[in-house]
């Protein structure tokens, strides 16, 4: 029974952030050339949360059109993955799962694996749905990447949450058991608890995600994986959209094909869209993919999609999708366009002081300023307590 029925991703939203930062006022900012930005590592804007926002806001705001449209009543787990959590004990998920008004009958969970564990949420969403196709599962990647003002990450900056709903026969992407995994101890970005930032070694992680990137498609192909060229595109994890570059460059190589950047933009090109805009999002970036890809692209039907999912620290897992008939008609590309070209555009000054921003911790009443026109704001901080309203 189980192992014959088809399973993955049914529904797929994104949301992001009220305001946005350009590449081009950051580059006045610290003088440098915004080609370095632009074409260097390939972004041209990030999203910035604004003072009443955070992964609890945007995570709602990403689930709510999926739970508006599908109902609630089959969805008995959520799963929120993150890696810029709002509390050290309470799964942020449990305050998205009341902001929806999600049955009580439900198990909601927190996961974190750096950019990794939205990928982990999936596995798991996978896992339970053969146990019981009956039964659907909300995961949410939602996430603030957050570097120190002036180092070279900030340019790598960005917010965004995707929702997707797992369920048997889904209408958007089928996904296949067979993964492969590939984990080591590194430290090339980490962020201790006492800090509101991530530390970070540039060059360090790049090689660690490369160096993966050939752990994990080794462990795919080891156990009876697809063949590079059956599949037609990649989505990668996208810190910066270059990397996807970088990490399919170094696949092709890697599984002895000619290298060209004609065959490279073909099979990612879709994918870097919306990252381009709205900088890393972490556990979300390569969800973010998925959805430029299915929103851009022509007619992928059919079509098998490889996944790399890349966490620091690090995990990594490849795997893969098929594309379903019919999916282009339950796509929300008018949404999430929308969503992206909302955003108002803010000035560094004003960067500079939401970056700054923190809550006191007296455990004091504590509003947040009235500022995001989105479904969901965070009102502030009461005797240590977050509160969150639907607007
Ligand atoms: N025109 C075109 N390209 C230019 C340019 C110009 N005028 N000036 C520079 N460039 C190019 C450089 O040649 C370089 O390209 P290559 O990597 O292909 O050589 C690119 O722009 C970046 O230049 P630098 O390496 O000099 O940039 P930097 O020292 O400022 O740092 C970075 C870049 C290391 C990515 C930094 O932004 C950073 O630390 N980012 C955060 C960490 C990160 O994203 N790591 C990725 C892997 S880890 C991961 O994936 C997990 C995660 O989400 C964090």
């Amino acid at each position: 029974m189980p192992g014959d029925v088809s399973i993955g991703i049914h529904d797929l939203s994104l949301a992001t952030t009220q305001y946005v930062l350009t590449h081009e006022t950051l580059a006045a900012h610290n003088g440098t050339g915004v080609a370095k930005y632009h074409r260097g590592i390939g972004q041209r804007a990030m999203s910035v949360p604004a003072a009443d926002e955070d992964i609890v806001t945007m995570a709602a705001d990403a689930a709510a059109p999926v739970v508006a449209r599908h109902g609630a009543d089959r969805i008995r787990t959520v799963v929120l993955a993150t890696e810029t959590s709002v509390d050290q004990s309470k799964a942020a998920g449990i305050y998205v799962h009341s902001l929806l008004g999600l049955s009580s009958a439900a198990r909601v969970v927190e996961l974190k694996q750096a950019c990794y564990s939205g990928t982990a949420a999936l596995q798991f969403a996978m896992g339970l749905v053969h146990r019981d196709p009956s039964e659907q599962v909300l995961v949410i990647a939602s996430d603030v990447s957050r570097y120190e003002l002036d180092s070279p990450g900030e340019a790598t900056q960005g917010a965004a949450a995707v929702a997707m709903l797992v369920g048997a026969d889904p209408a958007l992407l089928r996904l296949e058991d067979r993964s492969g995994m590939f984990t080591a101890d590194i430290m090339d970005f980490w962020r201790p608890n006492y800090r509101t930032t991530a530390l970070v070694d540039g060059r360090e992680s790049i090689s660690a995600y490369l160096q993966a990137v050939e752990g994990a498609w080794k462990d795919y192909t080891g156990r009876g994986g697809r063949k590079l060229d059956e599949f037609g595109a990649f989505c990668y994890h996208q810190p910066f959209t270059r990397m996807a570059h970088k990490a399919h460059r170094h696949l092709l190589q890697y599984d002895g094909h000619a290298v060209g950047e004609e065959e490279i933009t073909r099979v990612i090109g879709h994918t870097t869209a919306y990252n381009m805009e709205l900088g890393n999002s972490y556990t979300a970036s390569m969800y973010v993919g998925l959805a430029s890809l299915l929103d851009h692209a022509d007619d992928l039907t059919g079509q098998a999609v490889g996944f790399l999912s890349y966490g620091s620290g690090s995990v990594a897992e490849f795997f893969a999708g098929t594309v379903v008939p019919g999916y282009r008609a339950r796509l929300r590309s008018g949404a999430h366009r929308e969503a992206i070209g909302r955003r108002e555009e803010i000035g560094y000054a004003r960067y500079r002081e939401l970056h700054e921003r923190s809550f006191p911790a007296d455990g004091g009443d504590h509003p947040a300023p009235k500022e995001t026109t989105g479904p969901h704001r965070l009102v502030g901080l009461s005797g240590h307590k977050r509160i969150y309203a639907t607007r």
